[in-house]
């Protein structure tokens, strides 16, 4: 068993993951619920040492007001927890509230900005003050719990893809850029000189308090070569990015059979459709396009060429968080025969992403303990986008997350 207890800083501490996070692993606390969906209880990793639902901590930074009890209320009506679930684990969920702090929003994009509410937004004068503060929280969050290892986990709203050409390669030019001034107003910050948004000033905070990172959104913020760099050097792990989830799941898992088979691939199209807030700020086009890049990527390299693609997201409200994708493949066979594969996946989001951000918690533990430092690709399995590791099938992505696990 791993010593000690791990906490979890989950940066948007309120949303939908975070909250079915939280009554996740309340119900499984209580021996409430089966534990499907944890890759981590599976019969291939129930040797690995890794923390008990009972040794871990959750806090975080948020930017919206309200509380966790609400959250999971309107989670409930949304048939993604189980109606009651709110009420009873009420106790727990203000427990988790008590440890959730102020975020901080850098330009963070308009979808976002419309949303955040001030008082929930900590005022900082430059990125170093930004990435200060998050630290300052998490040093406080780990001494007040006694926390042996903190693990910070990025599941706030999608940001706009940044222009990856202006972030920065070296550790001494991304530090010079700290110090630009920010805009006066506490939510947004399009005029600054400074390209970094706010999932890369978390990951320098997560860095400086000596948390690894998970970044299960689309943000590229955490991306950059510098910021892989400061990882490695204060041998922190950390990995990304983007859950796999359900479509690009089931598009990992069926693209290497289409190339086994040599079957010719021509056109692959996904419509996405979604309604809750994250669908809401993917409705902006600026954020769609973070989303969008991190799903079209994956097709070319498991088919060896890239086939005619399409994606599209669409806001749908009364969908909540149940994601409806409709894939429709085209592709030839023996003497060029045409044929076609169309699937409809309909899954409850937060349902899926829940357990997998539970896993990633428990898998970085372990890579801290292991002293594991800079992108752990043998996680690639978990992401849309991995870092450290090219993508590959998922069945492939599995053995290697198995053999890693178990070494
Ligand atoms: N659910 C899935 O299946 C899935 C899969 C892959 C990736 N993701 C990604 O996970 C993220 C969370 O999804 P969700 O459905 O929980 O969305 P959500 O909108 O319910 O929750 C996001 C939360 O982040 C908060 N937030 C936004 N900016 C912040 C900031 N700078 N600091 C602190 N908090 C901030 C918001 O107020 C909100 O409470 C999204 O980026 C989504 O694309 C989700």
């Amino acid at each position: 068993m791993a010593d000690g207890k791990t906490g979890v800083w989950l940066i948007g501490a309120r949303g939908g993951v975070a909250t079915t996070v939280a009554v996740g692993l309340a119900a499984l606390r209580r021996g409430d619920a089966p534990a499907y969906g944890l890759v981590t209880e599976t019969a291939a990793l129930a040797g690995v040492d890794l923390p008990a639902w009972d040794q871990i901590v959750l806090g975080g930074h948020e930017v919206r007001g309200g509380t966790l009890v609400e959250s999971a209320r309107e989670l409930e009506k949304g048939r993604v927890i189980p109606v009651g679930a709110a009420e009873r684990y009420a106790d727990e969920l203000a427990a988790v509230d008590a440890s959730i702090r102020p975020g901080v929003l850098v330009r963070s994009g308009r979808a976002i900005e419309t949303f955040a509410d001030a008082e929930h937004v900590a005022a900082c004068a430059t990125p170093r003050e930004a990435v200060q503060k998050v630290a300052t929280d998490l040093r406080a969050f780990r001494a007040a719990h006694d926390l042996k290892r903190v693990v910070m986990v990025l599941v706030a709203s999608t940001e706009p893809p940044v222009d990856e050409a202006s972030l920065p390669t070296e550790i001494e030019a991304l530090d010079a850029l700290l110090d630009d001034p920010l805009s006066d107003s506490p939510l947004g910050d399009d005029a600054a000189r400074c390209p970094l948004r706010a999932s890369s000033l978390y990951a320098l905070g997560a860095v400086e308090a000596g948390a690894a990172l998970v970044n299960f959104t689309p943000s590229r913020g955490a991306n950059c070569q510098a910021i892989e760099k400061i990882f490695f050097r204060a041998g922190l792990p950390h990995c990304g990015a983007d859950g796999k989830t359900g479509e690009t799941l089931l598009k990992s898992t069926l693209a290497p059979m289409f190339a086994a088979r040599h079957l010719h691939v021509d056109s692959w199209v996904g419509h996405n459709l979604l309604g809750n807030r994250d669908g809401a700020v993917l409705a902006d086009l600026d954020h769609k396009k973070a989303k969008v890049q991190s799903k079209e990527q994956l097709l070319a390299s498991l088919l060896g060429e890239a086939p005619q693609s399409h994606v599209s997201i669409e806001s749908i409200d009364s969908l909540g968080d149940w994601k409806t994708a409709w894939d429709h493949v085209h592709f030839r066979g023996f003497l060029g025969v045409p044929m076609t594969l169309q699937f409809t996946w309909q899954g409850c989001d937060s349902a899926l992403a829940a357990p997998l951000v539970i896993d990633l918690v428990r898998l970085m533990d372990l890579a801290l303990r292991r002293q594991e430092k800079g992108a752990i690709g043998a996680l690639a399995a978990f992401f849309k986008s991995p870092l450290g590791a090219a993508p590959r099938g998922f069945v492939e992505e599995t053995q290697t997350l198995i053999e890693w696990a178990t070494r």
